[in-house]
Formats: C-alpha cells, structure tokens, sequence
C-alpha cells in the first residue's frame, strides 16, 4: 500500500542555491539523516549525499557516451521536478526477515539538451533511511531512433576522504578474489589481479574495483557501493581515482567495444550506498532488494523450499573421487548417490547435489572440446537419474541438479530448455548452473550485458519449469530475488573450495569477516559451510582450513543462503555431538539481527526461525583472538529457551586442534549473558530453542 501522504511535512525541500545560477533540489530520507542535492553547474548534472549533517559524497558529476553521439553530460537543465514517497510493507516468500519495510523519499527530475540533438531523459533519486539508489530511465525519442550503443556511463562517486576500503579488483569474468583492506589512495587493482592460465577469463580495464564494495571514513561512517535490479545492462565496476579521491563507472564491455546495446525506452540499474555509522546495520539494509521490482513469479514455496543439502562434491575437491568417469573413481554413482539420500533423509535435509551425473567431465577444461561436451540430459552409465530422482522422491529428499557449462553459454542456452523439462519431469526443482572458463562467444565476459541477459535467462526459463537456480561464476547479486524468488543463491565470491586446493593456501582467517561486509550485501552465498575434517588429512597434506569447528557452524547464521550445504564427506558427521547444529539450525527467517561485528574483523548475528520462537545465534573472528560476551536481550520477554552453546575450547586452535569444541547447554531468558570466547579465526554457535 503506497502511502503518498504527509511527504511534504516529511522533509522535502526545494530550494534555490545561492552559489550558481542553478537550481538546487533536495530529497531526504524519510528520518531526514540523508540527503540528496542536485544540480545542473554549467549546464552538467551533478548530486551530492550527505549524512546527519555532514557531505559524504562531495559534487559528483553524471552522463554517458554513445557510440555515434556526442557524449551526454552538458548542456542540460532541468525541465520538470518531481516529489513523491512511499511507505509498503512486503513479504520475502524467503530471506533473512519475512517483512520488508520499503519506505522512501522519491525525486524525480526531467532533464533536458538546450541544443541539439536535444536529448531528454528521467533521473530519479530515492533517499532511504539506510542509503540512496538513483538511476537514469531514457524515454522513447526522436534523438535515439533505432539501437543505442552506450560506450560507457558516467556516473562518480566523489569521496570526501581518504577511508578505508575493502575491495576486490573491477575483473570482468570473475569476483573470486581475497579482498584487500587498505587506504582508498592506495588502491591498486592490478596488485590483486590473477592473470595466466586461471580457469576463468580475466579482464581487468583499469584500476577499478568490483561491487560491493565497503569503506568506512575516519570519522566512523559506513559506505557501501553498488547496484540494485541489474537487468539488459551491463554490471558495473568502479574505476578509482587515487588522488582525487573518486571512483567513476565503468561498465564491463566485450571486445567490440560494446557495453550496452539497448534501444529507447530503457532504464539503467539503480547506483546505490548505503550509509551507516554502525557497520551491522549495511547488513540490515534491504535498500538493494527494496530497489527491485515486486514479485512476478506468484508463490513458488509450494515447489522450492529452503533447506539443508549435502552433495557428491567435496569428495571431488579432496581429488578423493573425480568428476569424470573415465578415471574409475568416478563420484556420482547410483549406489553413493543412495547413501547420501539416506543419510539426507534420516537428518532431515532436502537436497543431496550431485556433480559429474552427466557424461562430458573428461574434458570438461578442454579448449577445443568443451564448447560441445556437456548436454545435460545425458548421464554417466554408473548414474541412474531417473531410479534416483524416485528414490529420493519416496524419502521426502530433492536431487539437486548439476549444471556445469565449463563456460560455453551459447550451447547451454541451445539445450537449456530440454534439460529444464527433464528437471521438471523428475520433479527436480532446484540447479547449480557453473561457469568455469572463458564465455562462448569469445569476447563476451562474465559480467558484461550479454551474459547478464544469459542468467536472466535460466531464471526465465527455470520459472517455467519450476526450478530455482542456484549459480556458480555469476554475475552478482542486484536484488533480483525479490522479483525472482527462483534466484536462490549464487557464488561470486571466493567460496569454500579454494580452502582444498587454493594455490597460495587456505583463505586467511580475515576472508569471513570482510565477505560479510562486503560480499555479502548483494544477497545470499552458497559458501558451502560444515567443514568439520579442517585439517583436510589425509586428503590433502599441508592445505588446513584456517578455521575452528564452532567458526564453521557460526557460519550457517552468519553467512545467509536459503540453501546451506553441511558440505562434508557424511563420515566426519556420523556420530559428532557438533552435527546437531546443523540439524537444528533454522534455514529460513522471520527476522535477523547483527548483534556486533566490524569488516574485516568479525561478526556476530541472531536469526529468529520463521514458524517457531527458536533462535540461532553465530559468531565468528579474524585471526585475533576475541573474548565476547553475548547478550541475550533479543529475547522476547517471559520465554524460557535451552540454549547449546557451541564454542572454541580453551585448547582450541585454528592450525593445532581446530575440532576441539566446548558444547553445553542450559536454560537461559533474555535477561542472560553467555560468554564465549572466540579463538584465532574461531567462533561460536547457539540455539535457543523455545520451551
Ligand atoms: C566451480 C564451482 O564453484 C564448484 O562448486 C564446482 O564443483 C566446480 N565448478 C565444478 O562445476
Ligand atoms: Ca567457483
């Protein structure tokens, strides 16, 4: 229900400003904390934000480049302003919170060429109490006849200081790097940048750097930059300027110097920061789904659930079983697909993903071969789809499909549409889609316009069939989930693989904590949590995992997915006290709370179950050691809970005794405290279970 009420009274103003000829028009969050000014200086476009008073971002200038045209950054004034607002409550179908409060202060402005060709377009700014989105919306014009080339936008985001920043570089094909904490001025893109024989094609045009991306000023604020409704357009990375202190968009081409090719009318995605002066609350924030358009796909709960799952998977990135079959020890077989499906059914978890099904995986990275080996309808002799999609039909558990593309798009949008109608045949209901290795078309890159319109695709088609997508090698996340709930999760960020066979070793212990603040603003992960052998023996000699086992439960509250793999061989749960956890942690929310927590540093979370009264609680630090006591008052009053803690051990160490785990439990109300203390890259995990 939009609310158009009292918005006036709210904190809009409109003013003239005194130092230009120009006029100035202001929109405020609803809390009036933020505010948004722009103007035309010299005929340019230009905005500025500023939070509780102070300028954060200092005088930014906007415009694009065509192919054929003149660029469109001058000679424009506005020709119509526009105010409105909006206050709706909506329901995510599944997330971190059932409801949703979408409440804005909207301004819109016309803007118009005082010469020819005169061309005219809307940008609208919506001022949240958590952060802005504005995006440019291009109407039908007689200046953009037929198909309009954008060569770049140019839309900046001037800093007023030199903060800190958590970054990865602006890669065209790729996110999954570790992240750099440094200066702003001392960003170097390059530095961080994987160049070689790396599975994936990797472009990087300039000092740039990807989204989201997380700074924190001097005094103490929090920004976080993005893009919200990424749709027939290009993902956006940001180019940095070091000494002026500004980044600037800089969209991912393809090597026809394309970066989006549209026709008019078009909208851009929305540009966003988010604002806070406590880091917790940028995990809060809905402003990115909040940006996207409602719901279009009606209710998909009666097929897709969120749920746990396990998977023929870990055993191949121990090189304990292969993907192919040639090699003898082939993973996905009928009978070890059976015991997993036992296992999942006994413990109460709705999936069991199995890789390397389908015939293909000998060549899978195969240059010349792996345009055309994977057809996604075929599989291995020693793999019996059909008997098995049954087999876990009649103990309630969901094969998970597997759809590795090894990057040849243009083949996989061919055979898409069969291997959806076998999904939905079996009554399969939920993919992993990969992209490992350079897209096909060659030129095409991971994040550029035609492969954002590819992922649009599998969710098209996957909502015909009814199959929620799960995608490896994305594009990030926007907040399209809200409009696409078959959008479940994704990667797009270094993941829990990297801790079997990263060449340079295991994440560092930082990698958690920063992804959380970073990463994890553009929606769920499919990290793959559980992994309770973390010293990977006798798999891999001399590559642990730099974690405790109660830092990898933590995770299942910390790092939010609707979809959380207990991603370890099912041996090294079998009969571990820790296991329970897992079984009883929640997987879909009524609400969520960051209770403490600094990028880079830790984090500490509470999730209320939605349906029950139960809470689980995570915790989870860097390499430093942190004593932390944990304040039960989000609570409800009056209720008695048993809570089992799960947490480091006083001889607990990350590289000496990573399992070693302190469970005990007790009755607690929320005027209770219970201390844990986090060891080097350690953590904790409760559950709080309503009686
Ligand atoms: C990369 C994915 O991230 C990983 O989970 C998968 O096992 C391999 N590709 C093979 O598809
Ligand atoms: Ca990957």
């Amino acid at each position: 229900m939009k609310n158009f009420l009292a918005l006036f009274l709210a904190g809009f103003i409109l003013a003239s400003c005194g130092e230009s000829d120009d006029m100035a028009y202001q929109v405020q969050s609803p809390d009036s904390q933020i505010e948004v000014t722009f103007m035309t200086l010299g005929g340019k476009p230009a905005y500025s934000v500023s939070y509780k008073g102070k300028t954060q971002i200092d005088t930014s200038y906007l415009g694009f480049e065509f192919k054929d045209q003149q660029p469109l950054a001058g000679n424009l004034s506005v020709t119509k302003n526009q105010l409105s607002s909006a206050d709706e409550t909506w329901e995510m179908q599944w997330g971190e919170q059932r409801e949703v409060r979408n409440q804005y202060n909207e301004l819109r402005l016309t803007l118009q060429e005082s010469e020819a060709p005169n061309r005219t377009f809307d940008l609208v700014f919506k001022a949240y109490n958590d952060g802005i989105g504005f995006r440019y919306e291009f109407p039908e014009q007689e200046a953009f006849p037929g198909e309009v080339v954008i060569t770049e936008e140019l839309s900046e985001f001037n800093l007023t200081g030199d903060h800190k920043v958590w970054w990865i570089p602006g890669d065209w094909d790729i996110y999954e790097y570790l992240y750099t904490e440094s200066k702003f001025s001392k960003i170097n893109a390059y530095d961080m940048f994987i160049e070689g024989d790396h599975l994936g094609q990797v472009k990087l045009n300039s000092n740039a750097v990807n989204t989201p991306v997380t700074m924190k000023s001097d005094d103490g604020i929090y920004l976080s930059f993005h893009e919200a409704d990424l749709t027939d357009y290009a993902g956006m990375t940001l180019k940095v300027d070091t000494s002026s202190l500004s980044m600037v968009s800089e969209l991912v081409g393809n090597d026809a110097g394309i970066k989006v090719k549209t026709k008019a009318p078009f909208v851009t995605p929305w540009r966003t920061i988010q604002i806070a002066d406590r880091a917790g609350d940028l995990l809060e924030s809905k402003l990115i789904v909040n940006l996207n358009d409602p719901n279009e796909l009606g209710d998909i709960t009666s097929w897709f659930k969120p749920m746990k799952y396990i998977g023929i998977w870990w055993d191949m990135h121990l090189n304990r079983r292969t993907w192919d079959y040639a090699s003898g020890n082939h993973g996905a077989t009928t009978e070890y697909t059976k015991e997993l499906i036992d296992f999942a059914a006994k413990n109460d978890m709705g999936g069991v993903l199995v890789e390397g099904w389908n015939t293909g995986w000998e060549t899978w990275t195969d240059p010349n071969m792996r345009d055309t080996i994977f057809d996604f309808t075929t599989s291995y002799p020693d793999y019996n789809l059909e008997y098995l999609a049954g087999y876990g039909a009649g103990k309630g558990v969901q094969i998970i499909m597997h759809h590795e593309t090894s990057g040849a798009v243009a083949r996989y949008e061919e055979r898409m549409e069969p291997a959806y109608q076998l999904m939905n045949k079996l009554g399969i209901h939920s993919v992993k889609t990969g992209y490992v290795g350079t897209v096909i078309p060659d030129g095409e890159y991971h994040h550029g316009q035609w492969m954002v319109n590819h992922y649009q695709n599998t969710l098209n088609t996957g909502a015909k069939y009814q199959v929620a997508i799960n995608m490896h090698e994305p594009i990030k996340a926007t907040g399209l989930r809200r409009t696409y709930p078959n959008a479940i999760s994704r990667e797009g960020a270094r993941g829990q693989e990297y801790n079997a066979w990263a060449g340079e070793g295991a994440s560092p212990p930082s990698h958690l904590p920063t992804i959380a603040f970073t990463r994890m603003l553009s929606g769920p992960f499919d990290y793959t949590p559980g992994i309770f052998n973390l010293s990977l023996k006798p798999y891999k000699e001399d590559h642990p995992i730099k974690s405790t086992l109660a830092l990898q439960l933590g995770l299942y509250v910390n790092i939010y997915s609707p979809i959380q793999m207990a991603a370890d061989l099912i041996d090294y749960y079998k009969g571990n006290p820790a296991f329970q956890f897992i079984l009883d942690v929640g997987v879909d929310w009524e609400q969520s709370k960051v209770l403490d927590g600094e990028p880079g540093d830790f984090l500490v979370t509470a999730r209320q179950e939605k349906g029950t009264d139960d809470w689980f609680v995570g915790g989870m630090t860097d390499e430093n050691a942190r004593p932390y006591t944990l304040k039960l008052d989000f609570l409800e009053a009056g209720k008695t809970y048993t809570a089992k803690v799960y947490r480091d051990a006083d001889d607990t160490h990350y590289l000496d005794n990573p399992t070693a785990i302190d469970i005990v439990e007790m009755e607690v109300t929320k005027s209770d405290e219970i201390p844990v203390n986090m060891k080097e890259a350690g953590g904790f995990a409760v559950s709080l279970i309503a009686k």
